[in-house]
């Protein structure tokens, strides 16, 4: 199996890849793989001639110092994973210093309002640094294919005006969010859960069904003060945000309109770590 540490050495094993025309699956991580990343491995080995994924903490994308400190890096149980899929798979695991080369800072974007909805809200500069890795990532691999999970739907789409704004030839490919069985979204963070709080997590899905019930009959706005009430009467579990949005734009539902897709975005706090979960409503 292939581990590279640097872009110089993913770079020179891949050019015979690009002269023989393979297709080339990439599925972008920061570790902690769980079974969500483990299935975009597996659509991306079903629909490309080579699989590569990276595995790297970035730094810029972290508006809590905190968050970055403790998000878990378990390297070693990540590949013991991939190879379970294939060891043809190719990692990269690249340091701060190959990708930021001693200025680790993040460019700034404009993704047309994207990137000032929900989590951009909540937290600054998160879209800057995930827009900064991203197309240094696809300017390294050359991926024909990448693969991103629909739970973070926000960032999925900010990726989409990414390549279209700057006219990065990849497919960008969202895939389902997985779920333990309780409904939790399956997430790296989820490791951080006590046995008890990761069972009681159950709320957000819970709530997230009953939301797409309500919507059918009631407004947005009366969805969103039902969600507020549930979450009011649960300490354990604070609300940051709930929004009902189009898919297209992100912007707030005021008035539904038949024509545009919608879905409900939450974002909750227990216990200092955040957990977010979407779900289509129509
Ligand atoms: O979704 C993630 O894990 C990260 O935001 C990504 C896309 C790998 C960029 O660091």
């Amino acid at each position: 199996m292939k581990i590279f540490v640097t872009q110089n050495e993913l770079s020179n094993h891949l050019i015979p890849f690009y002269n023989d025309k393979s297709t080339i699956g990439f599925v972008p991580t920061m570790g902690a793989l769980h079974q969500g990343h483990l299935s975009l491995l597996e659509t991306a080995k079903q629909e490309n001639s080579l699989v590569i994924i990276s595995i790297f903490v970035n730094p810029t994308q972290f508006n809590n110092p905190e968050d970055l400190k403790k998000y878990p890096r378990t390297l070693q149980s990540d590949v013991e994973k991939i190879k379970k899929i294939s060891t043809d798979i190719i990692v990269y695991a690249p340091t701060v210093e190959d990708i930021y080369k001693g200025k680790t800072v993040s460019e700034h974007f404009n993704f047309d309002g994207l990137e000032n909805q929900m989590e951009g809200k909540y937290r600054t500069g998160h879209f800057d640094g995930v827009g900064t890795i991203v197309k240094e990532l696809f300017k390294i691999v050359k991926p024909t294919n990448a693969y991103f999970g629909e739970k973070d739907f926000q960032q999925l789409q900010i990726i989409r005006k990414l390549t279209s704004k700057y006219k990065i030839p990849v497919n960008i490919i969202g895939c389902p969010i997985l779920r333990e069985t309780n409904g939790l979204a399956m997430s790296s963070r989820n490791e951080r859960l006590s046995s008890i709080e990761r069972k009681e997590a159950s709320i957000i899905y819970k709530t997230l069904l009953e939301a797409k019930t309500l919507f059918k009959t009631k407004s947005a706005k009366e969805v969103m003060n039902w969600v507020a009430s549930v979450f009011n009467e649960n300490k354990k579990f604070e609300l940051e945000y709930f929004e009902i949005a189009d898919e297209d734009q992100l912007l707030p539902c005021n008035r539904k309109n038949k024509s545009k897709k919608y879905r409900a975005f939450i974002a909750v706090f227990v216990n200092n770590i955040r957990l977010i979960d979407t779900i289509s409503l129509n």
